[in-house]
């Protein structure tokens, strides 16, 4: 006897079997894309810990890890609120009287460098920096001190950042520093004669490239904290279900903006990207884990070691990365 199915007769061991394997195919899919998962039992008590953008996504996961895992954790964030109202959700579950909200907006050299005053005034020790905060394909503003917004937060705003805490991370050593850099730094290159990107702003190159600054500037920290007990990582962490998309609506234009909406709807996020818990595992996982200690200047994926593209691998591209860098935020070569 056959199953009547839009006017046609079918099997229904057919049609069992069929939806079955769908099943199994999905099921497959979803496993696959929930990715590698940081296994490191490592504790941190008595280690601070500062994470930027920890108020939401990735950052707040990651707060959240270290927090379980006994650390001081330094939410560095533009928007207190937030940031209060990340530090009660997590202390709900942790527990942890560790937490600490201060204010950092990476689109400001000002308040990089108020962030930095503070935390050298107020603690003894850093050993862990995530640099974390992103923003992904915006219109085409500008942070207070006239950089492209992207350009200016992902690189140029943590490459600040880093390098006023840097004695403080060295005195703290064996610490690390970690980057959250991205996949996309493939559509990324460097324009080094219009890294603001002023005659033709294109938003997804624009984060291509400061992804790929991300990474640049990795290695080249790296080389340049050889031998100081301070390791660098830089990590993509997957396709995460966050609030990075945020500014896909005003930043993109026909037809990426159709692409990006059907690549980050409903159904795609809940079938291959990662829950933000996921999302962190990589952060997580360059943060604590005890093997990495003597390695440094390397990008993971999915808890593990790859290789970045051939751009990202470029040396003299990273020492160049490091002199305009220096010379656009104003950093002092006493700092270099
Ligand atoms: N999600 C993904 O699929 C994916 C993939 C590859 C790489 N990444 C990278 O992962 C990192 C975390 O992203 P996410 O997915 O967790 O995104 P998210 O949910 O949008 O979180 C981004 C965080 O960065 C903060 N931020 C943005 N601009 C800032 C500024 N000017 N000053 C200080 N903080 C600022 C945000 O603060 P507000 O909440 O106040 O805006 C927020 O806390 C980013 O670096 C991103 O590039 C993410």
């Amino acid at each position: 006897m056959g199953l009547e199915i839009l006017g046609c007769t079918v099997d229904p061991v057919l049609v069992a079997a069929y939806i079955v394997v769908s099943v199994v195919i999905l099921w497959l899919v979803r496993k696959w894309s929930d990715g590698g998962w940081c296994y490191s039992k490592a504790r941190l008590d008595g280690k601070t810990i500062i994470i930027t953008g920890a108020n939401t996504g990735i950052g707040k996961e990651t707060a959240r890890d270290f927090a379980k895992r006994g650390a001081r954790v330094i939410l560095a964030c533009r928007d207190l609120a937030k940031a209060e109202a990340a530090v009660t959700e997590i202390y709900k579950e942790t527990g942890s009287n560790n937490l600490v909200v201060r204010k950092l907006d990476l689109a400001s050299l000002a308040s990089i460098r108020a962030f930095a005053e503070k935390i050298k005034a107020e603690e003894t020790r850093l050993d862990i920096l995530v640099n974390n905060a992103g923003i992904m394909m915006c219109p085409e503003w500008k942070t207070e001190d006239g950089f492209e917004m992207q350009f200016g937060v992902n690189h140029l705003g943590h490459f600040l950042l880093t390098n006023l805490l840097l004695d403080l991370i060295k005195s703290s050593s064996p610490s690390r520093i970690v980057n959250v850099a991205s996949l996309a730094h493939i559509w990324g290159k460097m324009h080094w004669d219009d890294l603001m990107m002023r005659s033709g702003y294109d938003a997804l190159l624009s984060y291509g490239q400061s992804k790929l600054a991300n990474i640049l500037f990795s290695k080249e920290l790296s080389k340049r904290l050889a031998g100081s007990g301070v390791s660098v990582y830089s990590l993509h962490p997957g396709s995460v279900s966050t609030e990075l998309t945020r500014y896909f609506n005003h930043g993109l234009k026909f037809p990426l903006r159709y692409i990006f909406s059907i690549i980050t709807s409903a159904p795609i996020r809940m079938l291959v990207f990662k829950s933000a818990v996921q999302g962190a595992q990589t952060s997580i996982y360059c943060s604590v884990t005890e093997e990495l200690k003597e390695v440094t200047g390397m990008y993971y994926s999915d808890c593990a070691e790859v290789k970045p593209n051939r751009l990202a691998q470029d040396e003299e591209s990273g020492r160049r990365l490091w002199e305009v860098s220096a010379e656009l935020v104003g950093l002092e070569k006493k700092m270099e």
